[in-house]
């Protein structure tokens, strides 16, 4: 059954705050302790954090994002989080007790999908980890992540998609649908709380399309890096100078 976009951000808040404790351990195990790999490695790809620049992170949750992009500029940059799980936001904050009193991490409970709040022209980076897929409105998001960008800035997504090898799809199939809900359900007693993650999947735009939206939106150099056999790709795309 198709869901409205508010009942579909409802659900994403419902299953996020329920686990937000968990999540980290969750994310470790799901991703045989990766995914922080492939954040890293895609940033690098892009090019990097600048010395002193500054970086926007939708849907930051517990704030792996925000911690590569200080990391990739040796701590010299100014990162903001958006999330609208207060529970993720708590984690977050948490971790970064003493960035934030020094003013290099920025923590604000939204919604992503209005940045309203926000200048133009602001961002070097603007990151987002496994958060695309939980949007409602994805184009319109994407052309306001553009419109905060300074000129030459980059996106950096990691997100997880359908493979690009054919033959993996069934296992691939699997490994979301059983795999992860029963992980969830022994780690954190939610008992299908990750089935979203299937069922996300289902209605989310393939890599061609995002690709497509990318460049709608207005971005150029669109690339795509597969990671975990493909499950996971990152998307990075530069906002022309
Ligand atoms: C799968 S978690 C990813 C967390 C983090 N980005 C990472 O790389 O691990 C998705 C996060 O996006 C947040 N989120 C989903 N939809 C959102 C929206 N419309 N506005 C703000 N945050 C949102 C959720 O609350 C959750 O913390």
């Amino acid at each position: 059954m198709l869901e409205g976009q508010g009942g579909k951000q409802q659900r994403v808040q419902r299953v996020f705050r329920s686990i937000a404790t968990r999540y980290d351990l969750l994310n470790t195990l799901m991703t045989f302790g990766l995914h922080r790999r492939w954040r890293r490695a895609s940033i690098r790809l892009a090019g990097g954090m600048p010395e002193g620049g500054s970086g926007l992170d939708l849907g930051c949750g517990t704030g792996d994002f925000l911690h590569e992009m200080l990391v990739s500029s040796d701590n010299t940059a100014v990162v903001t989080g958006v999330d609208f799980t207060s529970e993720m936001l708590a984690v977050a904050q948490r971790r970064f007790a003493t960035e934030i009193e020094r003013g290099i991490v920025k923590l604000v409970l939204g919604d992503a999908t209005d940045l309203s709040f926000l200048p133009d022209a602001r961002f070097d980076m603007v990151t987002a980890g496994f958060t695309l897929r939980n949007l409602a409105d994805l184009p319109r998001v994407l052309g306001e992540t553009h419109r905060v960008m300074k000129p030459g800035g980059v996106l950096v997504s990691v997100e997880v998609c359908r493979p690009f090898r054919v033959w993996l799809r069934p296992l691939a199939e699997l490994y979301l649908r059983f795999v992860v809900p029963a992980i969830a359900t022994l780690v954190a007693g939610k008992i299908g709380e990750y089935r979203w993650l299937h069922e996300s999947l289902a209605t989310c735009p393939d890599r061609y399309e995002l690709a497509r939206m990318l460049e709608a939106a207005g971005y150029a150099e669109v690339r795509q890096v597969p990671f975990g056999l493909g499950v996971v790709v990152g998307h990075i795309a530069r906002k022309p100078c």
